[in-house]
């Protein structure tokens, strides 16, 4: 069953934020595990809260010995496992890039930034080397405004492009909620509109990045599927 890693070494890029928010509209209809390896556990915090969707589960004692079995088992037990990670540097990241079905790299927009998912990239085509298997990958662009397009973006944009780098067609924009859902120990669904602006707005960008991950990996499963017949 899908295991989506979050990677990128550039700490604040939103791996955890993007993840919580994939995790939550999955959890709307599947069970969900997330693997919180990020040494603060931000996850695991927040999953304290009373709000925490029935099907969504944290498990934080991921680490280097352990990691491989952590999704695993979570994968026999959950139809979706998202792992969240710090750095990139670490073997564990390698680890659990070993056993994604999809690895998502989330980049704010700027070229520093841009500079840093590359180094995420050049940890994914390692990967690729030591399994010999393809290991399926989206760029997130995240923090982004939603009413202003960037030069800077559309450079960005164009540079992934020429690259041959996969960027989802969604970003994550720049939302009062998505923080908030932190402050506040909430799912999105649960904050309240009258203490966080344009919730809606939020929600709507949270389904379509579910709805979009989703679609990639019924994509990826069928072309793999097709290359084994
Ligand atoms: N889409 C977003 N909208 C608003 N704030 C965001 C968004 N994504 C991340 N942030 C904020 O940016 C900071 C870093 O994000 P985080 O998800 O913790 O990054 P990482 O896990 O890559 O270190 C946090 O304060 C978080 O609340
Ligand atoms: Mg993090």
């Amino acid at each position: 069953m899908p295991t989506i890693v979050f990677v990128s070494p550039k700490g604040g890029a939103g791996k955890t934020t993007s993840a919580l928010v994939l995790a939550e509209q999955l959890a709307r209809s599947a069970d969900v595990t997330v693997v919180d390896a990020d040494p603060n556990h931000p996850i695991h915090t927040w999953a304290s809260g009373e709000n925490t969707p029935k099907r969504l589960r944290v498990v934080s004692d991921a680490d280097e010995e352990n990691m491989i079995e952590i999704i695993e088992e979570a994968a026999a037990q959950t139809p979706f496992v998202i792992v969240d990670l710090e750095g990139t540097a670490a073997k564990i990241v390698l680890l659990a890039v070993s056993q994604a079905d999809l690895v998502i790299v989330p980049t704010q927009g700027s070229q520093l930034d841009a500079k840093q998912a590359s180094r995420a990239l050049r940890v994914i085509k390692q990967q690729e080397k030591m399994s010999r298997r393809p290991v399926p990958y989206g760029v997130l662009l995240t923090r982004t405004s939603p009413i202003i397009r960037t030069r800077t973006m559309a450079h960005i944009n164009t540079a992934f492009a020429d690259a041959g780098i996969s960027v989802f067609a969604t970003e994550l924009n720049e939302r009062e909620a998505f923080k908030a859902m932190f402050s506040f120990g909430e799912p999105l669904a649960h904050l309240d509109t009258r203490e966080v602006s344009n919730l809606d707005k939020a929600i709507a960008n949270a389904e379509a990045f579910a709805t979009e991950v989703v679609s990639t990996l019924r994509q990826n499963k069928a072309a793999s599927a097709t290359e084994a017949a």
